[in-house]
């Protein structure tokens, strides 16, 4: 028997992860909860490849144009918990590196493909602008911080 990435996940952590609707799971690490939500949301690790997580634990001193520097120890230990939960961990495929070349390093889930796709012609310019940025997923999604992603 074959179950889906989202099934067997629900079994192995259940109830957590089966919660109706979750499109993707959100961040269980308390370190990344903590230290990753202070400017914005904390990021489900699965929106991003790997490489996009060391790239971005490795430069946190220019963060798009903030310092977000942590202490080595709490860093290291995010960027191990964002690589191990990546959307390609464990060599998976997943459709959200759609039209993403190996040999790119997206830095923002807004701008990835599969993102554009379903963002854009969706957004109305009023509500972009009431969100501030693309990257205030939870002015739009409210369900965000629970992995909910339906409008
Ligand atoms: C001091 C504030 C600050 C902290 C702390 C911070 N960030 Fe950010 N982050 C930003 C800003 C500013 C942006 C750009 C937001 C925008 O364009 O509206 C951003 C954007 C991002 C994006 C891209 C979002 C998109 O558009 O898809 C990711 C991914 C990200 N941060 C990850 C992290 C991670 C992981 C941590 C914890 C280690 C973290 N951030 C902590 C300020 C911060
Ligand atoms: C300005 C409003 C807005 C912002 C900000 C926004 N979204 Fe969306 N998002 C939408 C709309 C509208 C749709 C299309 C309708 C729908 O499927 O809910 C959508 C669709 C989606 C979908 C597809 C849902 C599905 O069930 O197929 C995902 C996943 C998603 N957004 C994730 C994100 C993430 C992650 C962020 C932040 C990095 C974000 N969105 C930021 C408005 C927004």
């Amino acid at each position: 028997m074959k179950l889906s990435l989202a099934a067997t996940l629900a079994l192995v952590a259940a109830p957590v992860l089966a919660s109706e609707g979750e499109y993707m799971p959100p961040v269980t690490h308390d370190a990344t909860k903590a230290e990753c939500s202070e400017c914005h949301m904390a990021y489900p690790a699965g929106f991003l490849p790997q490489r996009s997580w060391t790239a971005i634990m490795t430069t946190l001193d220019d963060h798009f144009g903030e310092n977000a520097t942590l202490d080595e120890v709490s860093r290291a230990e995010i960027e191990a918990y964002l690589v191990q939960n990546a959307a390609d961990a464990g060599g998976r495929s997943s459709g959200l590196l759609y039209r993403v070349s190996p040999d790119e390093t997206p830095l923002r889930i807004s701008e990835m493909p599969w993102f554009r796709s379903e963002h854009d012609g969706e957004v109305s310019s009023r509500r972009l602008q009431k969100a501030g940025s693309m990257s205030n997923c939870a002015a739009c999604h409210r369900g965000a911080d629970r992995g909910i992603f339906e409008d």
